[in-house]
């Protein structure tokens, strides 16, 4: 059957499923703050927001705020990042995990990721620590928990302060220690894609009560928690989470567990298929990363396996067979002009990942065996056609 983007048919007209998932119980948690007339960050919905996601990571403070983006600024002003100061942080994440480090006045220094995990490379860091390191910003790319024990170690032995950015990786596990109980401070972002949404949205996590305390403040105008409420004690901002989006996320929380379990099922069958088709192929299976949510799918894609067919033209024809791939990022983060010192970089791994990778998003792994065998089919199908692709593009 003709390619789909040569005319043919496509293999697949059925949506994926849709993205997010809701129901009575968001309903319900809407309408109780509704009802309420208390609608502000101030409200119970929030605190038991904090209680429930802290409780799930095994630590015991979280702090309720705006987004993903200012969680990681608050986190690094809250282990004591400003000016003069370097903080290493892997360049295939998104601009937020490196833009934060700036806008706290510290230098980003960007160090390789390790091609078997797509997160920061431990010995890239190690080799990036400088007299004037004073952080380390580990990515959990794509919900794989980087190697937190290694990472642990790294900060340990030379003063530094661990942050987890975990916008991806909302009940990760590694070694059965979640995210977020091994670093000084971890952030996550409740942003219209991720696993937990309320469209926007973000909370900071942590095992230190010293450090959730800075973040509150800094979150809630540097009042106390227990303080006036036109007591400021510290220079903050407002950067709170409402009530609306508390109780979204309450019962998006419910969903968590089932809908972790279904993706990894899917994640395992979908390793298995891939088998017999070369030139699509996802980094091992790490039995440390005990529990892993499969935010975004990172495949290395081998043209010589599919007769020389460039990935964009893959990944054009695929799509129109109705398989939601997609390529990584454009380039490296450190080819943003906002990280000037870093311009010139030339990073070979993440170099590679931006020009090699292909993802696929998590709605496209909650669904059933079928829609696997859908989108190894559209793997094949493209494959088997790949040079009558290239054929046509060279006319
Ligand atoms: C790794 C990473 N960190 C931080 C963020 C920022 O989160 P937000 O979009 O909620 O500001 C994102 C968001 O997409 C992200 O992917």
């Amino acid at each position: 059957m003709a390619l789909a983007i040569a005319g043919g048919t496509p293999l697949r007209t059925r949506p994926f499923p849709a993205w997010p998932e809701y129901g009575k119980p968001e309903e319900e948690a809407l309408l109780s703050v509704l009802h309420s007339r208390s609608w502000g960050g101030y409200h119970e919905s929030v605190k038991e927001l904090e209680r429930r996601f802290a409780a799930l990571h095994e630590v015991q403070h979280a702090v309720a705020c705006s987004n993903g983006t200012v969680a990681v600024e608050v986190a690094l002003r809250s282990v004591g990042v400003g000016p003069g100061d370097e903080v290493i942080v892997p360049p295939f994440t998104f601009v937020a995990s490196a833009s934060a480090i700036l806008l706290t006045g510290a230098t980003p220094v960007f160090a390789d990721i390790d091609a078997a995990t797509f997160n920061l490379s431990v010995q890239a860091a190690e080799a990036a620590i400088t007299p004037r390191t004073k952080a380390i910003v580990v990515v959990h790319f794509g919900g794989r928990p980087a190697e937190m024990d290694a990472f642990r170690c790294l900060a340990d032995q030379h003063g530094l302060k661990l942050i987890e950015d975990a916008a991806h990786a909302h009940g990760a596990r590694w070694m059965g220690t979640p995210v977020g109980a091994w670093g000084d401070v971890a952030t996550f972002s409740f942003q219209a894609f991720k696993l937990m949404t309320a469209g926007e949205g973000g909370i900071i996590i942590s095992k230190h009560a010293d450090v959730a305390d800075r973040c509150w403040a800094y979150c809630n105008q540097g009042r106390r928690r227990n303080g006036g409420w036109f007591e400021h004690y510290t220079l903050g901002t407002n950067y709170r989470l409402s009530a609306f989006q508390a109780a979204v996320l309450n019962a998006q929380l419910d969903r968590l567990e089932q809908q972790t379990r279904t993706r990894a099922a899917n994640v395992a069958y979908l390793r298995q298929q891939l088998e017999t088709v070369p030139g699509l192929y996802l980094p091992p299976d790490d039995p440390h990363a005990s529990q892993q949510p499969y935010y975004l799918l990172t495949f290395w894609y081998d043209s010589a396996a599919f007769d020389g067919l460039p990935r964009d033209q893959f990944i054009a024809a695929i799509q129109a067979e109705g398989i939601p791939m997609k390529p990584t990022y454009p380039h490296p983060l450190y080819r943003n002009p906002i990280f000037p010192t870093s311009a010139h970089l030339q990073l070979p791994v993440v170099e590679r990942i931006c020009r090699d990778g292909i993802w696929l998003s998590h709605t496209a792994l909650l669904g059933d065996r079928a829609d696997i065998d859908d989108v190894v089919a559209g793997v094949r199908k493209v494959r088997e056609h790949a040079n009558d692709l290239i054929a046509t593009a060279a006319k």
